[in-house]
Formats: structure tokens, C-alpha cells, sequence
């Protein structure tokens, strides 16, 4: 068992607040049952995301202070420049405002219309980019990907006999590139092992296929990597960023997720792939020496881009998690094992075993949590996958309640709190009937999309 211990001290603290259970029921009925639409005022723990809610450091807001605002040329650019050349080892650099604008730009300039994108998962807003780009996304997981309860501690891994499938089936030339994402989020956090990521590497580079790392959440892969790897166990987070960083020909990520609360980066040391992207760089983002960043956000990413190679932060969320997840487990509560990054997350399916995928499980179960806790999760699952053009549903393979653990900013405490009430619920999970759409947005549906209970 673990008890994780925090390595931090709370200096300043946001007052939070519990609404009463009218107030939820009245605040859920006005946010269409989603709980994207509630205002934070109606949260008692805000487990939506990690994404801009991980807690700073002393050492990233003190460098705020001393950001250089310039259109062009601020050093403030130039310490980020050296502190990504330090830790992933690239020589190039191009900011940008968030993580997706890194997806668009290399839809952008890589996948032209009828390739294919291989994966070893999708994200909501890579899909996105890379299908309106004309692309397919491939998705090439292996058999263990998809079992929510597991001892496989690689679930983020690709199937490489189907990379080596979709190489001879669609050619090298029909390929943008291959993707592996640090760590797979829609699957749970799961990490891919490095012996994994170098194969694909491999079979990538015999084919002359580009690859390409969403670093995301490189910081809790490395330190998942460390605990679960043989031959990893004495290697530092920071030199094993550093080796997935070396294998990739472009590693990008969301600094909200990873580093700062706001921002993004591709970084590559390819000088033609540079040079491909820098011109969209001022059309969609900002000049090259702030994408889109303030000179703030950029100074803060500078700092927590060092900071994240730390053991003390890579190991804060993800253990935070192990004890959530083993809480919740120990009580009868169906969640995803192994423990991923980022998030608890509960397998709605096995939770409503009687309520049918077109009820939307995972988005009923979101509702239901908050109603009887005031955290607020998000739902990953059908609600967030798109209908056919003909309007047919997709249903997600998993139907997933994602319980976000931003880093260093819940207690223990907090966690048992929410661990108590989903107790409460599995005994009283009878009272959830599903959802109906009433409005529903063409494109990722689940952030504005509104429903009613049935
Ligand atoms: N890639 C991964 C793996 C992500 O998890 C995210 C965002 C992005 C790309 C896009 O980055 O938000 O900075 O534009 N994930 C957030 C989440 C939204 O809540 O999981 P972004």
C-alpha cells in the first residue's frame, strides 16, 4: 500500500467551497447534466482536469515576476529555449499557445488528405486536427489496452505487429507519422514501456516513418517507466525524459498538463521539420518568440519544464492516484489498474452494469458523482466520441469516470471525501437512469453538449 507523502508545504491556499445538494441538483439541471458547463462557485473539489489547475512552485510564480514582454526576441523565450535544449536535448524550438495548437500546426504541415495517423491511442483534440486535416487515426493498441481491470503495467503499449501492418497495408508514403502518447489518456494515464517505444522507434526509422512523442505527460511515463521497467529502477526521471526525448524526431506537449498552467511546445531537432512549421508559426499562434504564450506563462514554463524532472514532482499526482485508486478498489469500487497519470478513473460499465451504452454510462455516472459530492469529474467515454455522418453513435470502447488528480493540489483528505461518497453511490446506483441529448454541438460534443435526466 501506498501512503504517498507530500514533499511540498501549502503557502497560499484558494478557499473552496461545498454546495448543499439542492444547490448541486440545481446547478447540474442548468449545466445540461455536463459537468463541462458547471461554474467552479458549484465545485467543492474540481477534478475535471489536470490540464491549468496543477499547483506552481514558489520558483514559477517568482519568475513570473521578471518575464520580459516583447513582440519579439524576449528572453523570456530564449530561458525556455535553454531549458527544453536541457532536458529533451533539441536544438529547436516553436511555442505555441496550448497543446492542440502543436496538434494543428503538425496536421497542418504533415498529414495531407487520405493518410493514415498510427497511434497507440487517440486524444479528443489530436483526432480532431488530424481527421479535419484529412487524415485517419489508427489506432494501434495491443489486446491489454482495453481491460480496465489489469496487471499489464504497459497498457499504453502499440501492437507492433499492426504498425507493421498498417506499414505494408497503407505504405510508408501514406503515413504522416506514427504517434506514441506520454501517457495514454483516454485509456486511463497508461504509460508504454521504453522497450516498447523503441521497437516502434525502430520499425518507424527502417520505414522511414516519422515519430512523433506527445510528451503530455512525460513526467509521470518516465517516473512509470522507473517503478515498473526492469533495469529502470536506478535511472533518474530526468535521464529517462531525456532518452524518450533522444528517439523522437518531434516531441510536443501541453504545458498546461506538464510544466506551467498555460502553453504548449513542438520541439524537434530536425532543422527541415523547423523550417516547415516556423512560417504557420505567426499565421496561427504568435511570432516565434512567444507562440501565443504570455511572457509569463512562458517563464513559468521555463522553471516547472526543469521542475518536472524532479522525482519529488513526477511521483505527486501519480501516487496520489495509486492511494485513490486503491481506496476505491478495496471497497468494491470497479476502477482502472493498473493506477494510470492524471486521474482515477472509474469503469462506469462495471459501475451501471444495467444501464445501456446509448444511455451514455460514463456521462450519467459524472452527473451522479457530483450530485452526491460536489467533485466534479469528467466524463471519457461515448459522449466524448462523435456520431457518424449519418448520425449513427459511436460508442467508446470504454466508458470511463475520469477523477483528476492535478499535482500538489488536493490533501489525502480530500481524496478519502470522495472516496466516501462513491461508496454511498455504488449502494444507491439504482437511482441512475441515463441521459438524453438536448442540444449537440457537430464537433466535440461533450464540452458545450447538454442533457437531461431520463
Ligand atoms: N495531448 C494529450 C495527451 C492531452 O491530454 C491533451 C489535453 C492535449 C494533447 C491537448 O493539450 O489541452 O493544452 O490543448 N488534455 C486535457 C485533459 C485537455 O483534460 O486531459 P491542450
Amino acid at each position: 500500500k501506498v501512503l504517498p507523502v507530500e514533499m511540498h508545504k501549502i503557502k497560499i491556499i484558494q478557499q473552496t467551497r461545498l454546495p448543499s445538494a439542492d444547490e448541486r441538483l440545481k446547478a447540474m439541471e442548468e449545466a445540461g447534466y455536463n459537468t463541462f458547463l458547471l461554474r467552479t462557485r458549484n465545485v467543492f473539489l474540481d477534478m475535471l482536469t489536470d490540464s491549468g489547475t496543477n499547483a506552481m512552485s514558489d520558483n514559477q510564480l517568482g519568475a513570473m515576476m521578471v518575464a520580459d514582454d516583447a513582440y519579439a526576441g524576449s528572453e523570456s523565450f530564449y530561458k525556455l529555449e535553454d531549458s527544453v535544449r536541457d532536458v529533451f536535448g533539441t536544438q529547436y524550438l516553436l511555442p505555441v499557445h496550448q497543446g492542440r495548437a502543436a496538434e494543428h500546426l503538425l496536421a497542418k504541415v504533415l498529414v495531407k488528405p487520405g493518410d493514415v495517423v498510427p497511434m497507440n491511442y487517440h486524444f479528443t483534440t489530436t483526432k480532431a486536427h488530424f481527421t479535419l486535416a484529412g487524415g485517419t487515426v489508427l489506432e494501434i493498441f495491443t489486446d491489454e489496452a482495453l481491460k480496465t481491470d489489469s496487471k499489464e503495467p504497459f497498457k499504453g503499449n502499440i501492437d507492433e505487429n499492426k504498425f507493421l501492418d498498417v506499414i505494408k497495408t497503407y505504405g510508408p508514403e501514406h503515413i504522416s507519422f506514427v504517434r506514441m502518447e506520454a501517457t495514454t489518456n483516454l485509456l486511463g494515464g497508461q504509460p508504454f514501456s521504453m522497450a516498447n517505444y523503441k521497437r516502434i522507434k525502430e520499425i518507424a526509422a527502417e520505414n522511414k516513418v516519422k515519430f512523433v512523442l506527445d510528451a503530455s505527460l512525460i513526467s509521470e511515463q518516465a517516473y512509470f517507466i522507473k517503478q515498473r521497467e526492469p533495469g529502470y529502477e536506478n535511472r533518474s526521471v530526468a535521464e529517462i525524459i531525456r532518452e524518450l526525448a533522444d528517439l523522437a524526431d518531434i516531441v510536443y506537449l501541453s504545458g498546461r498538463k506538464s510544466c506551467a498552467v498555460r502553453g504548449g511546445f513542438i520541439a524537434t531537432n530536425t532543422k527541415e521539420i523547423y523550417d516547415l512549421i516556423l512560417p504557420w508559426l505567426p499565421v496561427y499562434e504568435g511570432f516565434a518568440t512567444y507562440g501565443g504564450m504570455s511572457t509569463k506563462e512562458i517563464e513559468a514554463m521555463a522553471v516547472g519544464v526543469r521542475e518536472m524532472t524532479q522525482y519529488s514532482v513526477a511521483s505527486s499526482s501519480a501516487d496520489m492516484i495509486q492511494y485513490f485508486a486503491e481506496r476505491l478498489k478495496e471497497r468494491g469500487i470497479p476502477v482502472v489498474t493498473p493506477p494510470g497519470g492524471l486521474a482515477c478513473h472509474i469503469d462506469a460499465t462495471r459501475f451501471l452494469p444495467d444501464l445501456s451504452p446509448d444511455k451514455y454510462i460514463a456521462g450519467s455516472l459524472a452527473a451522479a458523482v457530483y450530485l452526491v459530492s460536489g467533485a466534479r469529474g469528467m466524463e471519457r467515454g461515448t459522449v466524448s466520441e462523435q456520431r457518424e455522418p449519418d448520425g449513427t453513435e459511436v460508442f467508446s470502447n470504454l466508458e470511463l469516470l475520469r477523477l483528476a488528480v492535478p499535482r500538489r493540489t488536493y490533501t489525502i483528505s480530500q481524496i478519502d471525501y470522495v472516496v466516501d461518497r462513491v461508496c454511498w453511490l455504488l449502494s444507491h446506483r439504482d437511482l441512475i437512469k441515463g441521459l438524453i441529448f438536448y442540444e449537440e454541438p457537430p464537433i466535440l460534443r461533450f464540452f458545450f453538449g447538454k442533457m437531461r435526466a431520463i
